[in-house]
């Protein structure tokens, strides 16, 4: 078993009959929702909101009933993959280009769960593309604002066009290197006219469960 698969297999433990249940995206995620479709077979009872279409097609395809997040008052418990995590629990997401719906289906979450491999536990955050997710409208001149800052930003692409992400929007990659400061940064991109979220995401997991070759270690917030 590879390490996202041994993540994401110890993460149906915390998951309870009943529960309404947040999925991320990503192909972490992918084990995890292949498991939880045998545990509903098995007779699991859970209803899944889900953060792209893509997790929508596959949980679905699986015969995981997927509702409405305006359905529900709030989520038990939402396991999702990251990026990058640092030791204080803070990481960068959207290399799937789902930011946006992970940060809303995170925010209304009583629990985050994040399911990683070892190559995801970092000293300092900043080596992986931080992605920005930004309207179309007048993106070159975000993009522009970025090149002043020095962030070095990238157009993430989709063949020859912009990549869109499920809700209409592309994203700007910005090779960092490292973060010194990820709340300061990511309250500082948001007020950006034209960006819709940032893929930092600061104090939002409350465990993160790391595949490391033969077992899992289990890091909770303190
Ligand atoms: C998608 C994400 C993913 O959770 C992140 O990119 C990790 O993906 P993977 O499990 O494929 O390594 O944030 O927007």
């Amino acid at each position: 078993m590879n390490e996202k698969q041994l993540a994401a297999e110890k993460s149906i433990e915390f998951i309870k009959d009943g529960m309404i249940l947040g999925l991320g995206t990503g192909s972490t995620v992918f084990f995890l929702v292949n498991r939880l479709a045998e545990s509903i077979k098995q007779g699991l009872k859970v209803k899944c909101v889900s953060t792209s279409n893509q997790t929508s097609t596959l949980a679905k395809s699986l015969g995981i009933e997927i509702i409405d997040l305006n359905e529900v008052a709030y989520i038990d418990l939402t396991i999702d993959g990251a990026d990058e995590v640092d030791k204080n629990l803070n990481g960068i997401k959207g290399g799937g280009g789902a930011l946006l719906f992970e940060k809303i289906v995170a925010k209304a979450s009583m629990k985050v769960i994040w399911i990683v491999d070892s190559s995801k536990f970092v000293e300092q955050l900043g080596k992986f593309p931080l992605p920005v997710e930004v309207v179309p409208f007048g993106s070159n001149h975000v993009f522009r604002k970025f090149l002043e800052s020095g962030y070095n930003p990238t157009k993430r692409k989709n063949g020859e066009h912009n990549f869109i992400t499920d809700s209409g929007n592309e994203i700007i990659d910005l090779q960092l290197n490292k973060i010194e400061d990820s709340i300061k940064l990511e309250n500082e991109v948001k007020l950006l006219p034209g960006v819709v979220e940032v893929g930092l995401f600061n104090n939002i997991a409350d465990i993160v469960i790391i595949g490391r070759e033969n077992s899992t270690e289990i890091i909770s917030r303190v």
